[in-house]
């Protein structure tokens, strides 16, 4: 398949040597990027390591004639599908927003028709200055999309907003803004991580889902154009880019949340590891050993939590579609097909927790896909990214084979 196009242009700020690991990461996201630096970005980045990471000449001087025929700057200006400036000095914008062509960089910048994802990063008075934010603002008159600046410690000893956002959210960026749009206009519900059920004010029960499958299956979607409301049991995992996330810690809350949400879902993907059973009561106070009689141990009665997947697959399913997970230790297939008739859902995603690699906390899993009917689909040991992108082509296959106005209430749209 052809390569995605990305100019890349860097200016001259500090954070440039953030940008060989941007170039790096657009590169191994499938993308073939070619990069672009003014005078002063030079100073801060050998373009020997943009060249490496890119695989292309750097291209630095708008009059050297031995670059230009490689490929002139109009050429290159339109070979762009999407240019990203990284970092974007506080220079750069302003050259850019009275529309400057007195290098390379302003000249390509003026000269492109592709969309701009810029990046600022400066010292943080560089930043609020009225004439910064003015620059700023014609800028995004004009369309072009920033991402950043950050705040935090500034290489400059100023703290505050100011540093250049991180490459793997660039890219992510970059990524949504480019990836195929095969989900456009779809609403996509997906559960995430294992849910914290109280005992006392200190302790909890909760189980070792990472969240790490639910949030590359709720991030492939966006990625795919869908509107995606992701419902995340407790996680440090950061948000992918243009989701909406809706954290609850226990069953009862992750249930809320999804039958709020059904009625303007299309697709609804339930990879939490919901808990089965919650404390009968939650202690008001923290349970002390002092209280109880000498060596004695507290006991604590259960009861059990609803069953979300069994809840919603038995409503109306209007055109929709549910997908659920099954963790197991053992007797993996035939424990989902049971699963999958018992709660009657379109597909369910079987993963055997109990092997040395893939399952729980792993970046990789090995799943099988079951099907109504018995048919199952065995995936190799693969990254959840992979398992993801591999679960959307399945379902998107099924929404074509489904009437595409049956269904959810219309979405207003994405909101990103
Ligand atoms: C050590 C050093 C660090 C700098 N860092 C930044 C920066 O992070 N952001 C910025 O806007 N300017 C920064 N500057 C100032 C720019 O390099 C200067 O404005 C330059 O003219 C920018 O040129 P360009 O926009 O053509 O790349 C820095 C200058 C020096 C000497």
């Amino acid at each position: 398949m052809e390569r995605r196009r990305i100019l890349c242009a860097v200016s001259g700020g500090i954070a440039a040597y953030k940008t060989p690991e941007l170039v790096r990461g657009l590169v191994r996201s499938g993308f073939d990027v070619r990069c672009a630096i003014t005078a002063s970005a030079a100073r801060f980045v050998a373009p020997l390591a943009l060249e490496t990471v890119s695989g292309h000449r750097v291209r630095a001087d708008l009059f050297d004639r031995a670059e230009e025929g490689e490929i002139d700057h109009i050429a290159l200006a339109d070979w762009a599908e999407l240019v990203v400036v990284a970092p974007a000095t506080a220079n750069l914008l302003a050259r850019m927003a009275i529309g400057m062509a007195d290098d390379l960089v302003t000249t390509l910048l003026l000269a492109t028709r592709a969309p701009l994802l810029v990046a600022p990063a400066m010292n943080v008075n560089m930043w609020r200055h009225p004439a910064t934010r003015g620059n700023v603002e014609v800028l995004g008159r004009r369309g072009v999309r920033f991402i950043g600046p950050e705040s935090g410690a500034l290489a400059c000893g100023w703290e505050g907003e100011g540093r250049m956002a991180e490459p793997a959210r660039i890219v992510a960026e970059v990524t949504l803004a480019l990836g195929p749009r095969t989900l456009a206009g779809e609403r996509v519900v997906v559960t995430a991580g294992g849910t914290r059920e109280p005992v006392d004010p200190v302790r909890s029960l909760t189980n070792r889902s990472s969240g790490k499958m639910g949030f590359a299956i709720a991030a492939e979607a966006a990625r795919r154009g869908a509107e995606v409301v992701l419902v995340a049991g407790p996680s440090a995992l950061p948000t992918p880019p243009g989701i909406r996330r809706i954290d609850v810690q226990t069953a009862l809350e992750m249930r809320d949340a999804v039958l709020g949400e059904w009625p303007s879902a299309r697709i609804v993907v339930m990879a939490a590891a919901v808990a089965d059973f919650r404390p009968a009561d939650r202690a008001l106070q923290k349970i002390k050993k002092e209280d109880l009689p000498e060596g004695a141990a507290p006991s604590i009665a259960l009861v059990r939590n609803p069953d979300i997947l069994a809840e919603i697959s038995a409503l109306p399913r209007d055109g929709r579609v549910v997908v659920g997970f099954a963790a197991e230790s053992h007797d993996v297939l035939d424990s989902a097909r049971r699963k999958l008739e018992r709660k009657g859902c379109d597909l369910i995603v079987a993963n055997d927790i109990s092997r040395e690699q893939g399952g729980f906390d792993s970046d990789r899993n090995a799943v099988a896909f079951v099907w109504p009917g018995g048919p199952v689909e065995e995936l190799a040991l693969l990254p959840k990214t992979e398992v993801a992108a591999q679960l959307w082509d399945r379902i998107e296959k099924r929404l074509g084979a489904l009437p595409r106005d049956a269904g959810a209430e219309p979405s207003a749209g994405a909101s990103r």
